[in-house]
């Protein structure tokens, strides 16, 4: 990314505004996400993108959930529009560290972990998650083409989104030759370090004037947190945060997982997407890998999974990952997703984890 990552969230934040028809004017708060601003010499950043919208009074705040950190502002922005505090608020997620060699940035992403227990003992996201993977294909014999068809699929909807990091196809073969990051996990398992910024307008629903595009109903904002450590938990086949913060927004939204068309999951490593559409409930425990390798997740499949490419492929722009969800879902609802479609896109779930799940968002949105 050229531009610094305050001018991205900036220019991002004014497009959200403009395609929801307020002026800057109308929000009444801004929620901010951004891990990393260390990277660029630069935090409070909420004030600076206000500056930059022309709405120096508008009061801001920056919020950090690791991974999960825009989902988090996204859940605040709707509690603080539900209970009254403002007609509507905007969430801006940014990061900006690809300048960053493999080494820092690795470091600088495992402060995430828990210092004293994981992180001072060499653990690093890959090596975590790998951990998991590991675990995983104990309890259920998983072949390595099972996870690879996760990541070619994804690289296959990225290659159709514009805004994706790696627009680019991979066959199973490119998949099955690349690098081994951390056994069991492949390059190709693993998402990229990524620039990026995403924002949304939260508005309750009376104040909506006339929008360019249709806006999306909230139907659930839920949010869970779990035991941090892996060894803590009582099994390593799943995260609980998913399972917690899953159950909480279909209960709120008064769904059940057949009712969702399509969704946008964290697939931060294959591992991971894996472990989301099994948690929440999607497939039973430890067929989630089959049932992608066998195209049910595929972008015309019975279930999309990660039309937009997903952390894989699209890319994990860490603190803008959560709001670059609810992006996806608004372009594929109101046609904008040209050429990545899914066939049917009344009502789909976004779905962000923090860290190796010490926090969790789950939201469920349909069509207006
Ligand atoms: C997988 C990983 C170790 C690769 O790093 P690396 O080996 O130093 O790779 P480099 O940055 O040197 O890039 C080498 C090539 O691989 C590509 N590449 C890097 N990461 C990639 C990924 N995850 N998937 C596909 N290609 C990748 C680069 O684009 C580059 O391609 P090029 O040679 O055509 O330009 C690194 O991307 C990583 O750690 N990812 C995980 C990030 C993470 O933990 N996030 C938090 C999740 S909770």
């Amino acid at each position: 990314m050229k531009e610094t990552g305050r001018e991205a969230a900036t220019r991002v934040a004014m497009e959200a505004i403009q395609q929801s028809g307020f002026a800057p004017q109308d929000i009444g708060y801004t929620f901010v996400s951004n891990c990393f601003g260390m990277a660029e010499h630069q935090g409070h950043v909420g004030p600076l993108i206000n500056n930059g919208l022309g709405i120096p009074d508008t009061p801001s705040v920056t919020l950090e959930s690791a991974c999960s950190s825009s989902s988090a502002a996204l859940h605040e922005a709707f509690v603080h529009v539900a209970g009254g505090f403002a007609d509507a608020a905007l969430v801006v997620g940014v990061e900006k560290l690809s300048h960053l060699d493999t080494l820092t940035a690795t470091s600088y992403f495992a402060i995430a972990a828990d210092y004293p227990f994981e992180t001072k003992n060499g653990a690093t996201f890959p090596g975590l998650y790998a951990t998991l993977a590991n675990a995983y294909r104990q309890a259920f014999p998983t072949k390595d083409e099972m996870f690879g068809a996760i990541a070619v699929k994804n690289h296959a909807n990225a290659a159709r989104n514009p805004h994706a990091h790696f627009q680019k196809e991979i066959s199973m073969e490119t998949y099955l030759a690349s690098p081994m990051i951390a056994t069991p996990l492949r390059l190709y398992d693993c998402c990229p370090f990524s620039d990026g910024a995403a924002a949304v307008v939260v508005a309750a629903k009376e104040f909506v004037k006339k929008p360019v595009t249709e806006p999306l109903v909230f139907r659930a904002s839920a949010r869970s947190g779990s035991v941090t450590d892996m060894q803590d938990r009582p099994d390593l086949l799943g995260l609980p945060a998913t399972r917690t913060a899953g159950a909480k927004a279909f209960r709120q939204a008064k769904m059940e997982p057949k009712d969702v068309n399509f969704l946008e999951v964290h697939d931060c490593f294959t591992i991971a997407e894996v472990m989301a559409l099994e948690d929440l409930g999607f497939f039973p425990k430890g067929t989630g890998a089959k049932e992608s390798a066998e195209g049910v997740t595929a972008r015309d499949g019975k279930l999309p999974v990660n039309p937009s490419g997903g952390l894989k492929a699209k890319g994990h722009p860490v603190a803008a990952t959560g709001a670059s969800q609810v992006v996806e879902i608004f372009e594929q609802v109101n046609g904008l997703a040209k050429g990545r479609e899914v066939p049917k896109s009344e009502t789909a779930l976004a779905h962000n984890v923090g860290a190796t799940g010490g926090s969790c968002s789950v939201h469920i949105f349909s069509r207006r």
